[in-house]
């Protein structure tokens, strides 16, 4: 089965906490198949708006859609299950696995012989495990990390397992990946490889991706369209370009920065 790649529409999205709006009616459209990156100064919503997308957060009103399938409201799990991966901003790989291993926990989605036939070695079984396996070595490949398959994650450097992170994101084969932010506290050389991989995403796969990044100059060369949140509200949005030079995204950085 194939279908369409579908656009991720955020629309009039609010959230408020106790006496606080952190999200203000902010709406904004993933095209299928780009990067766009969400910026903005400290606690202007860029992590509210990443716990309403992957179901964390409940929206207080507005919606969330990825093409026609609402995902407003739903648990973290069922918009998973309907294509939205998301990784975290700090690292969650399990303490004792190795690379394949975390890799291989992003297709249990996708696993359909259940633990009894795998427990028991159905032949059926043996096969699937056999094709997730060959796929988790493609994705390990695809982010650089074939030649680690079976080295303890943990023990790998900062921003290899963030790639391995990413890499179990992808296993689960979304439609729509949110990274939040992919890059921070690398090296400059794991900066580059990342980024690398973030635009492999796009143009091999086909992933949309959805970025909060404070690395400006990472999200101008990789993102396709930018959303600048600041208090909650969306104060601008285009391509990285047109936002750079707008006055009230000048505004608020320097107003951050007072
Ligand atoms: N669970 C929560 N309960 C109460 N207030 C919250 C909660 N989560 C976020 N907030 C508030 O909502 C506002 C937006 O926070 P958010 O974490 O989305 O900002 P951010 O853009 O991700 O900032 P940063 O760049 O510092 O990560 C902040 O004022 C924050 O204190
Ligand atoms: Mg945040």
């Amino acid at each position: 089965m194939t279908t369409a790649p579908a656009s991720l529409s955020v629309r009039d999205v609010t959230v408020r906490f106790a006496g606080l709006t952190a999200l203000d009616a902010v709406s904004f459209t993933v095209e299928p198949g780009s990067v766009h990156a969400v910026i903005g100064p400290n606690g202007a919503g860029k992590s509210t708006t990443f716990n309403v997308l992957s179901g964390v957060y409940r929206a207080t009103s507005g919606s969330v859609h990825l093409g026609s399938t609402e995902l407003t409201g739903l648990s973290p799990h069922r918009i998973a299950d309907l294509g939205v991966a998301r990784t975290f901003q700090n690292l969650a790989l399990p303490p004792h696995a190795t690379v394949a291993e975390s890799l291989m926990l992003g297709r249990h989605r996708l696993t359909r012989a259940g633990f009894v036939a795998s427990g028991l070695r159905l032949p059926s079984a043996t096969r699937e495990a056999q094709r997730h396996l060959e796929r988790v070595r493609e994705i390990a490949e695809f982010i650089g990390l074939d030649k680690e398959l079976d080295f303890p994650a943990a023990a790998l450097p900062y921003g290899k397992q963030k790639l391995v992170e990413l890499g179990r994101a992808l296993c689960m084969e979304p439609e729509v990946l949110l990274l939040d932010e992919p890059i921070a506290g690398m090296t400059a050389d794991e900066r580059r490889r990342t980024a690398a991989v973030v635009a492999g995403v796009r143009d091999s796969l086909g992933i949309s991706i959805v970025m909060v990044e404070h690395d400006m100059g990472v999200v101008m060369r990789l993102a396709d369209a930018v959303t600048v949140l600041d208090f909650g509200r969306r104060i601008a949005g285009g391509t990285p370009a047109e936002v750079q030079n707008d006055p009230a995204v000048v505004q608020a950085y320097l107003g951050a920065q007072e």
